[in-house]
């Protein structure tokens, strides 16, 4: 059987079957793109306003007249919508970044990213890889050339592959159930699915700060959940304190706040600190007693360095039947194999009406037939895969050690990570005053005289002022001696 791909022989090279399909779409797309802002603007209707008479007797003649088209009246925008635009700090740092992006030779100027949770340290070896294997797993094999089947929730011989390659993440037996997997684009939808699946509008889920940033959105935006943050301290060590959910747990109950579960982050992000088996067994006996869920947040799973033992939660259930239905896992495919931009999140529930909504919901948040192919290809390929791993670890540690060590000249310190891309750490002796006020002033001297883009505690719910969340893992070693002479800068004139 031979594809047939319209403009193969025009794009030559390893990638003309590839770019040969993509192409035509694209031209395809655009047409039809055309066509309908044509058709548009033939049709253009009045907006919505309040001195217009009633939708039926509007004409197109009317429509065009002056005093309707000078209409100064702008079109309603839902109140989610607003809600939705205001930025916080994260976003403003963000866009500065996407602005002007420091480069190393190309833009020495620009803002450094240290803002993103994401790591790319061992991305030239994934690219390695599918410069030479990639247009062949994205084919598939004859049998699959067509997309055949439903890809909404993710192909089954995918979630073999995932459930296979989460055991050996884990570097531990621990059986995973490929149907008891959604895939989602994300680990993002993966939350807001299990959100919406486990609780109703005005219920809450109970959730330990400081939490990652942006994570309010995924569980409250479009489902109307809320969220009870239950903080940890550093005179704990930012442990989770099983008396502190209890606590939260009966405030919400007394405000007549139903309470459905609880969503931890393991390793935490941004503390890097990783939970317990004690502590995890705990947190199981109190989400029996208050017959609540859990959301188990372990995206970073494959991320933890520093010879800690990391014990997910899938390794506990695996081991005693407690009561399943109650506990939900998610994974980040993407983070673990460094191609952030793959999008890959796994859902992994052991209660088989989530499973079923979930599946469902998925729909909205679907991953392409084309990069489930070329993951399946890629974990596929075991000595390529385990040694990929291994070096992945080894470069995370190395980095996360080169960074603090930095920081620790700089009179910085951190809490001690042991998961995940990075360190949190207390400039709380900087800020002045010592206040939300003085950490947000530190924050925007960092971002637009040193153009260093960091996470301010606020934005994780930290309610301790002057703590702040630094990523490493998307510069390199050779960027750390920059981005500490930047931060020097500022801490001479603070101090
Ligand atoms: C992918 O490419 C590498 C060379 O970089 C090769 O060694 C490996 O066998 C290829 N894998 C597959 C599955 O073809
Ligand atoms: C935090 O928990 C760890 C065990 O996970 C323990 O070793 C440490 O002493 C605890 N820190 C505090 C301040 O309680």
């Amino acid at each position: 059987m031979r594809v047939i791909v319209p403009l193969q022989d025009v794009v030559q090279g390893t990638g003309g079957l590839f770019w040969g399909s993509v192409i035509p779409c694209a031209l395809f797309y655009f047409l039809q793109l055309f066509l309908k802002t044509r058709h548009r603007n033939h049709n253009r209707q009045p907006p919505p306003s309040d001195n217009l008479p009633p939708p039926e007797s509007s004409t197109l003649s009317r429509s065009l007249s002056p005093r309707v088209r000078g209409s100064t009246t702008s079109a309603y925008v839902s109140a989610r919508a607003n809600s939705v635009v205001a930025d916080s700090p994260y976003y403003v740092g963000l866009n500065k970044v996407a602005e002007n992006p420091y480069q190393p030779i190309h833009n020495l100027d620009g803002v450094i990213q240290l803002g993103l949770a994401q790591n790319t340290l061992s991305v030239d070896l994934i690219q390695e890889w599918i410069r030479h294997n990639g247009s062949a797993a994205i084919l598939g094999t004859p049998a699959n050339y067509g997309c055949l089947g439903i890809t909404d929730h993710g192909f089954m011989d995918f979630k073999v592959v995932v459930a296979g390659f989460m055991s050996q993440v884990l570097e531990k037996p621990v059986f995973f159930n490929p149907s008891h997997m959604v895939i989602t684009a994300g680990a993002n939808p993966a939350n807001e699915i299990l959100s919406f699946c486990l609780a109703d509008y005005g219920n809450a889920f109970l959730v330990p700060t400081p939490h990652s940033p942006g994570f309010d959105e995924d569980v409250k935006w479009r489902t109307g959940v809320d969220i009870v943050y239950v903080p940890c301290r550093s005179t704990d060590d930012f442990n989770l304190s099983i008396t502190s959910l209890d606590q939260a747990f009966y405030q919400a109950k007394k405000r007549s706040q139903k309470v459905c579960g609880v969503i931890i982050s393991n390793p935490s992000n941004p503390t890097g600190k990783l939970l317990n088996r004690e502590t995890l067994l705990d947190l199981l006996d109190f989400a029996r007693q208050k017959n609540i869920h859990i959301i188990s947040n372990e995206i970073f799973a494959g991320s933890t360095y520093e010879n800690k033992e990391f014990v997910s939660m899938a390794e506990i259930m695996d081991a005693e039947v407690h009561d399943q239905d109650r506990v939900h896992i998610v994974f980040d495919l993407a983070n673990e194999l460094n191609v952030p931009s793959f999008n890959v999140g796994v859902i992994y529930s052991y209660n088989e009406n989530v499973v079923a909504a979930s599946k469902k919901l998925a729909k909205f948040s679907t991953v392409s037939a084309p990069t489930q192919r070329m993951i399946i290809s890629m974990i596929s390929d075991t000595i390529f895969f385990q040694d990929f791993i291994k070096t992945n670890k080894l470069r995370l540690q190395k980095m996360y050690r080169a960074f603090v060590a930095g920081l620790e000249q700089l009179g910085i310190e951190c809490t001690r990570s042991s998961g995940g891309f990075c360190c949190w750490a207390d400039m709380s002796r900087f800020i002045r005053p010592y206040s939300e006020k003085g950490e947000l002033e530190l924050w925007d001297r960092l971002l637009n005289v040193a153009k260093i883009n960091v996470t301010p505690g606020t934005s994780c719910h930290s309610i301790e002022p002057g703590w702040f969340r630094f990523c490493f893992s998307t510069l390199t070693e050779k960027d750390i001696p920059i981005v500490m002479e930047r931060i020097g800068q500022i801490l001479k004139t603070a101090s």
